[in-house]
């Protein structure tokens, strides 16, 4: 197909879900939304718009000793227009290059050397203390949080630690006033690039063995709520960063098959993540 229609059919696809657009050559793309419903519009959730903040930076974005006024003043706007704030999963690839260390207070943070094409490259390493989580006081009243937590690492020991911080910060009387929720612990991030984008795992690492991983790791992780009974936590597990969409390689069916849910941890996933 030529470019030019390949446009054309780009648009009138785009049409046909109610957004025209015009593109011409080194000129910002225009994008008009028809401003009256079309007659199969249906209404959205109120916290459809919700955000993914990369871990390593969230203190820049929520504060540390004070609340950061600007990022609070854009979902104070989001949650005027929508009725409820926006959702907010704290993770990425980050995540799994966290471990939690007594010995700091917020965050240390080792990043990669910045490249043209990789303004801001994401963490190689890094410690979180107790207060990095507590920040999450500084999110407007009845946020819904999702915290990641690092599986790749598979030390069970540091993530029944890792996750009781997390756990402890909502726990505050503070957080608990605002009526602000961890919601769910996203376990790990994108697994299946483990062995492929990075040097977490090697290149057999596979789905039947990230289920092997997950039911060993997160069952000895999740007996926290010994500690924290009022806590039923729900867990994000998955998280791939494409589909195979068959049952070999990495799909939430092939994870399914395995019996990923076939575990006390795997009966608390509550949602699935795939990108594509
Ligand atoms: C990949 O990692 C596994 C588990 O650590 C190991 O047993 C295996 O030998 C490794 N394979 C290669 C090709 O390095
Ligand atoms: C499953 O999907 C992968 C990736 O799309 C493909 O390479 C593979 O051949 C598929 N396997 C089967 C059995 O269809």
């Amino acid at each position: 197909m030529t470019p030019s229609r390949r446009l054309a059919r780009l648009t009138t696809l785009a049409c046909t879900v109610g957004v025209c657009f015009s593109l011409a050559k080194e000129a910002p793309m225009e994008i008009a939304i028809l401003h009256d419903l079309t007659s199969g519009a249906r209404p959205v959730e109120p916290d459809l718009f919700s955000l993914s903040i990369e871990q390593d930076r969230w203190l820049d974005w929520v504060g540390s000793t004070t609340r950061n006024d600007f990022f609070f003043n854009v979902l104070d706007n989001l949650q005027q227009l929508t009725g409820v704030p926006p959702r907010i999963r704290v993770g990425g690839k980050s995540q799994d290059v966290a471990y939690i260390d007594p010995n700091i207070q917020w965050a240390s943070v080792s990043f990669a050397k910045p490249t043209p094409s990789m303004p801001y490259p994401e963490a190689l390493v890094m410690r979180v203390g107790t207060r990095f989580y507590s920040s999450a006081r500084f999110l407007p009243e009845k946020t819904q949080v999702v915290h990641g937590l690092n599986f790749a690492s598979t030390d069970d020991m540091r993530g029944f630690f890792h996750l009781a911080s997390i756990v402890n910060a909502f726990t505050s009387a503070e957080i608990r006033k605002a009526g602000i929720v961890l919601d769910a612990i996203e376990i790990g991030n994108e697994p299946d690039a483990y062995g492929t984008t990075s040097t977490l795992r090697n290149s057999s690492y596979d789905s039947s063995k990230y289920v092997t991983e997950w039911q060993t790791w997160a069952g000895n992780v999740l007996p926290i709520e010994q500690v924290y009974p009022e806590f039923k936590l729900k867990l994000w597990g998955g998280s791939l960063s494409r589909s195979s969409h068959n049952l070999t390689g990495w799909s939430p069916q092939a994870l399914l098959d395995q019996g990923l849910l076939n575990s006390a941890a795997g009966e608390r996933i509550s949602t699935w993540v795939t990108m594509t």
